[in-house]
């Protein structure tokens, strides 16, 4: 997508030296649009864990960068495995890390020494270039749900999200943003309410500045702000990614997800999650009892970074300093709520037969 007119992802390969890895620093957004090298498997992980790069899709393209980087420093394949476990550690909530990892690894194992560089090069550019084909699938498919609501009602179409499931969180388009860019793209009017998704406001943070950049009108709003909206008749539609989907269409993301399809199902509004088949996890069917919830530093909770009105980078506490916080990242929105998928192979019921219709090899 564009920043101000440039084409960017959210990860490639320096031109000019023609191996490292670049990011975008998504910690500094939106005060700075920082670049990042990464040059070594430590710290490909480090981006990873300290969340300079995040989102279920992209944290996998960058593993698999990772798995790349190690190999260069030590291509045996006892460091092949040492560092694939660790890269897998880093976040535990996202299967596309996992997932990622394990192609890379399948890859890799059976190659000689010598070549491994060479080939884990070659498949960490094919996932990333895979997710970004993905991601784009998804607009198209999902777009039809944007130009189906225009069609049958005057003015804009108003939308919600919760969290980042941009292009940021991906290599390109996003999954939830996509269809939104799409019809944006194809001149339908359309308005999308961001939850700012505290702790962390990826939705103030990063999905208003990428919506913003792109000329996309929204509004940011407090994350419990959703459900007034949803009964004035202020939002059309919901659209979330996910960060792991089980083989019976329950789908984990970033935690307030699920408060938001309570409320949409009590004022049936439809709430459909996007996600490419990488977030798939076809091993497990009960999402609330088999997902891991990552559980973040509770500094996440009591403290709040933005820019001061002298222009500086404050973070400062807002809880007294003797309370106790917990910080669950994620949750899980049980499939019952969730009206349907936007795969790259097309919509389906948030249902085992649903993504067996689609997926017919995995299910
Ligand atoms: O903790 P994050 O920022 O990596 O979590 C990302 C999310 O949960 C997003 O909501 C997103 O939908 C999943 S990735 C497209």
């Amino acid at each position: 997508m564009k920043i101000e007119g440039t084409p960017y992802r959210s990860v490639w390969v320096d031109k000019e030296d023609g191996w490292s890895v670049r990011i975008i620093d998504q910690t500094r957004l939106p005060w700075a649009l920082d670049f990042a090298r990464l040059t070594t498997v430590a710290e490909a992980a480090h981006a990873i864990r300290a969340m300079l790069v995040r989102g279920a899709p992209l944290i996998g393209a960058v593993a698999a960068y990772g798995v790349y980087l190690a190999l260069r420093a030590d291509s045996s394949s006892a460091a092949l495995e040492r560092d694939a476990a660790m890269l897998k550690a880093t976040r535990p909530t996202a299967v596309n890390l996992a997932w990622a990892v394990d192609r890379m690894l399948a890859k890799l194992r059976p190659a000689a020494d010598a070549a491994r560089i060479r080939l884990a090069f070659a498949e960490a550019g094919a996932i990333a270039d895979e997710d970004a084909a993905m991601c784009e699938a998804i607009g198209d498919h999902g777009m039809g749900l944007i130009a189906d609501i225009a069609a049958r009602k005057p003015g804009r179409v108003n939308l919600l999200t919760h969290c980042n499931a941009g292009w940021l969180a991906t290599v390109d388009w996003g999954t939830a943003l996509a269809p939104i860019y799409k019809a944006h793209n194809a001149g339908i009017p359309v308005h999308v309410w961001v939850d700012e998704t505290r702790p962390r406001n990826q939705g103030a943070s990063l999905t208003a500045w990428e919506l913003g950049k792109h000329g996309v009108p929204h509004t940011v709003i407090a994350d419990n702000a959703g459900g007034h909206l949803m009964q004035h008749g202020e939002v059309d539609l919901v659209i979330t990614g996910a960060d792991r989907v089980t083989r019976t269409g329950d789908a984990a993301n970033k935690i307030g997800t699920y408060l938001k399809a309570l409320a949409a199902r009590d004022n049936n509004i439809p709430f459909w999650v996007a996600l490419p088949s990488s977030t798939i996890d076809w091993t497990i069917s009960d999402g609330v009892r088999e997902i891991p919830i990552e559980e973040r530093a509770a500094s996440e909770v009591t403290t709040i970074t933005g820019r001061a009105l002298d222009g500086s980078i404050a973070t400062v506490r807002v809880v007294p300093s003797f309370s106790q916080a917990a910080n669950p990242a994620f949750d899980v929105t049980p499939a019952r709520l969730i009206t349907g998928l936007i795969t790259e192979r097309g919509r389906c019921a948030a249902s085992a037969a649903g993504l067996a219709g689609l997926y017919p090899a995995f299910a």
